[in-house]
This record gives C-alpha cells, sequence and structure tokens, in this order.
C-alpha cells in the first residue's frame, strides 16, 4: 500500500493537526509506559524541523463524551513539555503560534462527536488548519472524527510512524519469512474474527490468548468460570479453528490460565489448567505452561506477528 507522506511538502508556517495515539496507561497522574508517545517523536520533531505550527489531536480512555477530567491529556503535555489546549475546539491559540511550535489538544473523546465520527465536528476540529497528519496507527481501524472525519477537510497525509507501520505489515503479510507465528489475543472475537481468518491463512502457528482465548477454551467446551469472554461467538470460533486447519495453520489455545477471584490487579493468582477452573474464577493472566510454550513458539519463528494483550491490562 503507498501512502501518501510528509517528505518534501513545504509545511514552514502551516497549521498542521497531527493525530497521534497517545492513549496511555496513567496511575495517579503519572504515564506508566510512554511508548507509543516516544514512538511518536520522530514525526513532531520533523515537523517542527520543517517550521510547521503543530496541534496535536488524541484520545485517552473512553471518557464517552463527558469532559470527565480522569481522562485528561495534562499529564502527556507535562512529558512532553507542551502546552495543553484545553479544549480541542477553541482555536484561539492559532494567533500565539510560531514556526516549528507544538501543542497538544485536550481528549478529543471528550465530545460525542468523535466517536460518532460527526461531520458537523470533523469540520469544526479541522477548521483553520492547513493540513492534517495521521501517525496514529493504534487507532486507525476506528472510523472516528479525528480519524477519518476530517479527511473531508484537509488535504491528508500519512506520518512516519504510521507509514513504518503499514510498510512492515505489508512486508510481513507479502512476503513473510517463514516459519510465521501470530499471536492474537485481547478481549473480542467479534472485532477481531477478520483479523483472525486473514492470520490464519499466512500463518504456520497461530496462538491465540487473553479474552479471546478464553472465548475459544469455552467453544471447546471449557468452564471459564467467572472469565471475561464472548458466549455468542462460540459457532465463530469453531469457524476460525475449521478455517486454519484448512489452511494448514496449527492452532495453539491456552493450555492453562492465571485465576483469581476477582478481576483486580492485585487479586490472588492462582495457577489452573484450563479443564480446572472454577465456577468463581475469574480469568486474569496467560498461564505458567502456556506461557512457557508461547515463548518457545517465539524462539523458533522466524516473523512473529502479535496483535493485543494476553493478560489484563487496564
Ligand atoms: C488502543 O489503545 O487500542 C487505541 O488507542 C484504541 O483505543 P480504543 O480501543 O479505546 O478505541
Ligand atoms: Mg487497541
Amino acid at each position: 500500500m503507498k501512502l501518501r507522506t510528509i517528505d518534501g511538502l513545504d509545511l514552514r508556517g502551516k497549521y498542521v493537526l497531527l493525530r497521534d495515539d497517545f492513549n496511555v496507561q496513567i496511575v495517579d497522574g503519572k504515564i506508566t509506559d510512554a511508548f507509543r508517545i516516544d514512538q511518536s517523536m520522530p514525526t513532531i520533531n520533523r515537523l517542527r524541523e520543517m517550521g510547521a505550527r503543530v496541534a496535536i489531536v488524541s484520545h485517552l480512555g473512553r471518557p464517552k463524551g463527558a469532559r470527565n477530567m480522569e481522562f485528561s491529556l495534562a499529564p502527556i503535555a507535562e512529558y512532553m513539555h507542551v502546552p495543553l489546549i484545553p479544549d480541542c475546539l477553541d482555536k484561539s491559540f492559532m494567533a500565539n503560534m510560531h514556526d516549528g511550535d507544538v501543542v497538544l489538544l485536550e481528549n478529543v473523546r471528550f465530545y460525542a462527536g468523535e466517536e460518532e465520527n460527526d461531520s458537523e465536528f470533523a469540520k469544526k476540529l479541522a477548521a483553520g488548519f492547513d493540513i492534517y497528519i495521521n501517525d496514529a496507527f493504534a487507532v486507525s481501524h476506528r472510523a472516528h472524527a479525528s480519524t477519518v472525519g476530517v479527511t473531508k477537510y484537509l488535504p491528508s497525509y500519512a506520518g512516519l510512524l504510521l507509514a513504518s507501520e503499514i510498510e512492515n505489515l505489508t512486508r510481513v503479510m507479502e512476503t513473510p519469512k517463514h516459519p510465521l507465528l501470530s499471536i492474537v489475543a485481547g478481549s473480542k472475537v467479534s472485532t477481531k474474527i477478520g483479523v483472525l481468518r486473514a492470520l490464519a491463512r499466512l500463518s504456520d502457528t497461530l496462538i491465540i490468548g487473553g479474552a479471546l482465548g478464553t472465548t475459544f477454551n469455552f467453544a471447546m467446551g471449557a468452564n471459564v468460570g467467572n472469565s471475561l469472554y464472548e458466549p455468542d461467538q462460540k459457532e465463530n470460533a469453531l469457524a476460525i479453528l475449521k478455517y486454519a486447519q484448512q489452511n494448514n495453520c496449527r492452532v495453539l489455545v491456552p493450555l492453562d490460565k492465571g485465576v483469581g477471584k476477582e478481576f483486580a490487579p492485585n487479586a490472588q493468582r492462582f495457577n489452573r489448567c484450563i479443564d480446572e477452573i472454577e465456577p468463581d474464577d475469574v480469568i486474569i493472566d496467560s498461564g505458567i505452561e502456556t506461557t512457557a510454550r508461547t515463548v518457545t513458539e517465539i524462539e523458533n519463528a522466524a516473523t512473529v506477528i502479535w496483535n493485543g494483550t494476553v493478560g489484563m491490562a487496564q
């Protein structure tokens, strides 16, 4: 896939709306893992060097269209040493910007129009900018105002991170080095059916983990206690297993799980085989044997494609 990138653009003095994914974990006002922010810096620095005037737009968590300061981007602005603009639709900051300046707009999901991909909201968000750059690969599967809606109103380009993610993904999808191992985890089979089928077609081995793995265990007849899973996805899970078999893809579902009696990070943890899960157990992590098997599979693979977390994530 060939994307339009920022290479060769004359951006001096231009107002750039830059979509980043700064959906990072924040505990007690402190960022616990800044990987996503750090990965976004090359594009931001390049835009600074090009003399652009950059306003970064991002979401954080799921505030559901309300101005809930628990989801404020303030800790991120502090980490980046850039000013935070308290309202993403208030463009009065633009008048005071100089070439190379960067600001961060407050959480775009404080407006319901973001997730509804409301065109009026997208128009207001785009107002005053000359171009739009998407560098938010991790949220590009969502058709929201700041990822899709604004492209109707502004000439749009891919940032360096988005372009490199697409390049890497295209390479491993089109000419993977075998053995190709795919690991798919996270919570929902329903939103991952497409990716599971595509990876089952391509991969030599497919490891299914996280709550997704729990749904597969359930579909295969296990009792999964009080855990997060999707009972209505049983047929889809079985269809994926069949499809993988037809495509000579070995599927590995969880053998054991780390369980607690509640879905909480500090819950006391027990390791249980998948057929020994008790009715009041809550699966919170990958099991010891399953994890060891995953490590061996990774060691033996020439290419690994990994999507989603295998343990509880807050
Ligand atoms: C993510 O962290 O997976 C992305 O930022 C998307 O967030 P969402 O699942 O809340 O849309
Ligand atoms: Mg995600």
